[in-house]
């Protein structure tokens, strides 16, 4: 187009050469800035979806230890920043569009100008037209076309994900009975369980009573149900079958916040926030702290030596879902955050499995000091570490086939003993 526009002219070309610098500066400046806010909205848009990811993958945590109020001031935040920086964008492309449009504008008008002045003599009134063409036709209004047309796009496949989180349906949450400080005394009565989508049952006819103060011991095949039946507690999911009661009331009755208020968890999945080592373990309780209270409990769970030898101690921050900590501090800082917590009812999933022997026999002895005041469900993969609860319940498809101590289950050579066994020779055979 440039070419045939010189072959036409090339004096009123030159005009466009002389304007187009004038162009390209400001073009330069604006992307510039554009990138920069460009960038801090990305960057803004990535600790969202982060503060998001974080929160579904640790929902359960978010919910048992009371932290929506801490994360929805957390997003609000970032989102806030978001919005400052999107306006800004949306002010500098507003901004830039007229501005380029005058430039073109006074472009085109010094050249009609000037060729009005040389029509006289070499131009013709045809080659004249055709040039003007020519130069109108320089912008690329097929261009904007495309592009509005991927951004419409783009925003449809953005609002179909939106709505389909928008049709989750909330938590039922009717309760009225407001006890958090309760006894911690647990019964299932026939409870059955499936998940939502699946026509098998994941847990079938749970008869169970704990007393308070008692620790309950669940083991068996990974699969068996043994997360399903931890998971109906603090009502993560509800049962389809049967009660739970907690202190004689049926969980529904409870407020969710008063009934996840009496539960402290330490799920399978270790979750953990990209903040530092002190918020992790004061999770959910950030807004009235007890700066001794924490210390106490990351000693409990024998974590403080790993927190002093980093960095900044317990500000360091951990990363993304605690990336930068072993298998085992993880499960430590966990750990912590639910003596912490200091409920009536603790629940421990495999809450010891990532820690070596040594480590694990530690925290056993700190758990058990703390097991003997409140009610405890642990599922534990080492039969070692459950010895000593008053009943162990071993699990099989969605049932429990057998219940007892361990002296009583080992006489009854059944399910549990063969466990055992395997376990043993496995033991032995990996430390020769
Ligand atoms: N969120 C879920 N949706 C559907 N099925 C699930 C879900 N979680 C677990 N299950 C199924 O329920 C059964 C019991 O799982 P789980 O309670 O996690 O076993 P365990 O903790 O004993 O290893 C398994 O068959 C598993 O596939
Ligand atoms: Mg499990």
């Amino acid at each position: 187009m440039i070419a045939y526009l010189l072959w036409l002219n090339w004096q009123l070309t030159l005009v466009f050469f002389i304007i187009a610098p004038f162009i390209a500066i400001i073009v330069t400046v604006v992307s510039k800035k554009l990138r920069a806010l460009s960038k801090n909205v990305q960057d803004s848009m990535g600790d969202m979806t982060h503060i998001t990811s974080e929160l579904v993958v640790g929902n359960r945590v978010v919910k048992c230890f009371g932290g929506s109020a801490y994360e929805i001031k957390r997003f609000k935040a970032s989102s806030l920043f978001n919005k400052q920086q999107s306006q800004k964008v949306a002010l500098l492309t507003a901004i830039q569009n007229p501005v380029m449009q005058i430039l073109v504008a006074f472009a085109l008008a010094s050249l009609l100008y000037l060729a009005l002045i040389m029509m006289a003599n070499e131009t013709s009134t045809g080659g004249f037209v055709a040039y003007l063409l020519a130069a109108f036709m320089l912008p690329k209004p097929i261009q904007s076309l495309v592009q509005a047309n991927n951004e419409i796009q783009k925003g449809i496949a953005a609002a179909t994900d939106i709505f389909k989180t928008l049709d989750i349906a909330p938590e039922i949450d009717q309760g009225t009975v407001q006890q958090t400080a309760g006894k911690g005394v647990l019964q299932f009565d026939n409870v059955s369980f499936s998940y939502a989508g699946s026509e098998k049952l994941a847990l079938k006819n749970i008869d169970l009573s704990i007393n308070s103060g008692q620790t309950i011991a669940i083991v068996g095949a990974s699969g068996s149900g043994k997360t399903t039946l931890t998971n109906l507690i603090p009502r993560f999911y509800d049962y389809s079958a049967g009660r739970i009661l907690l202190d004689g009331v049926e969980l529904k009755q409870y407020t969710l916040s008063c009934l996840r208020e009496q539960i402290a968890l330490v799920t399978q999945n270790i979750t953990l926030f990209n903040d530092t080592v002190f918020n992790n373990i004061a999770y959910g309780i950030l807004s009235d702290i007890n700066e001794a209270d924490v210390l106490k409990a990351a000693d409990d769970a024998y974590a403080t030596e790993f927190i002093e030898s980093m960095a900044k101690g317990m500000q360091t921050e951990i990363g993304e879902h605690g990336i930068q900590l072993s298998g085992g501090q993880r499960q430590r800082l966990a750990i912590a955050r639910a003596l912490l917590k200091n409920a009536p009812l603790l629940i421990l999933d495999e809450a010891t499995s990532a820690l070596d022997t040594q480590s694990e026999r530690y925290i056993q002895k700190a758990l058990e000091h703390v097991m003997a005041h409140r009610t405890t469900i642990v599922i534990a993969h080492r039969l070692s570490t459950i010895e000593k609860a008053d009943v162990i319940l071993v699990m099989d498809a969605g049932e429990i086939v057998e219940r007892g101590s361990h002296i009583d289950l080992l006489a009854k050579n059944g399910a549990y003993a063969k466990l055992h066994t395997l376990q043993f020779s496995e033991n032995h055979s990996t430390e020769k």
